[in-house]
């Protein structure tokens, strides 16, 4: 499988019917977390079947892990997870799609894509004009997490992120994981690579005001 997509591909253009949040979930009026890159979605099923009082969506642009994770939702009957299939950027820019931000409490970011030469930034999933829909839709409260173990793009994900005046940070050791979406502190697969392999990890974790 392709491991890297070029996002700006013009396929993508075209998003697949997103449903209202009742046709996502079992109870639509639990919380919402937003795992944006979730590539075959194994963390958001570790987290679904341990937190039943949390939604998760997952968006992912590489449709065979898309699929395969709908079906293993299907199969399992987890009423609390869905996956849509698509670029994050082109989706949530959608105003069809305005309901996601409006109702998420927070979106992660976990190991984007890297995209390392200048000439590609374009294709990084965090983009100044991404980040500033974002914030016009979020409720204030609502958090954003990025992770990486690529220095330069923290260095450039913390940038955008915080040159947007509508976020702040929030030190690491003040977040309440308990009350998050993540009360167990859960890895992804990449995480787990990285530590393994002993890799520094960038972390930050933003608040809307
Ligand atoms: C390095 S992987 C990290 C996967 C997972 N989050 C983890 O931590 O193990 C990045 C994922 O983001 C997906 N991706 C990249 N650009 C995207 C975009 N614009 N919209 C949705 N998914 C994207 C890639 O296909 C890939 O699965």
């Amino acid at each position: 499988m392709r491991q890297h997509v070029n996002p700006l591909n013009r396929n993508f253009k075209v998003i697949e019917k997103i449903p209202p949040l009742i046709e996502m979930f079992g109870d639509s009026k639990l919380n919402l977390h937003l795992d944006i890159g979730c590539a075959a979605g194994q963390f958001l099923f570790d987290l679904a079947l341990v937190n039943n009082s949390w939604n998760y969506l997952g968006i992912e642009i590489r449709e065979r892990l898309v699929k395969t994770a709908k079906l293993k939702v299907q199969e399992g009957e987890i009423k609390n997870l869905y996956f849509i299939f698509g670029n994050a950027n082109n989706i949530l820019n959608d105003i069809q799609c305005k309901f996601i931000i409006e109702n998420v409490k927070s979106i992660s970011f976990n190991f984007p894509d890297p995209w390392f030469k200048k000439k590609h930034y374009k294709r990084r999933v965090i983009q100044p004009e991404f980040i500033n829909i974002i914030s016009n839709s979020l409720q204030k409260g609502s958090l954003i997490l990025i992770k990486t173990d690529v220095k330069d793009l923290f260095d450039y994900m913390d940038g955008t992120i915080s040159s947007n005046l509508n976020f702040k940070t929030i030190d690491k050791k003040d977040f309440n994981y308990s009350g998050s979406f993540n009360p167990n502190k859960v890895k992804t697969n990449r995480e787990k690579y990285v530590m393994d392999n002993k890799l520094e990890i960038f972390e930050r974790i933003y608040i809307k005001n």
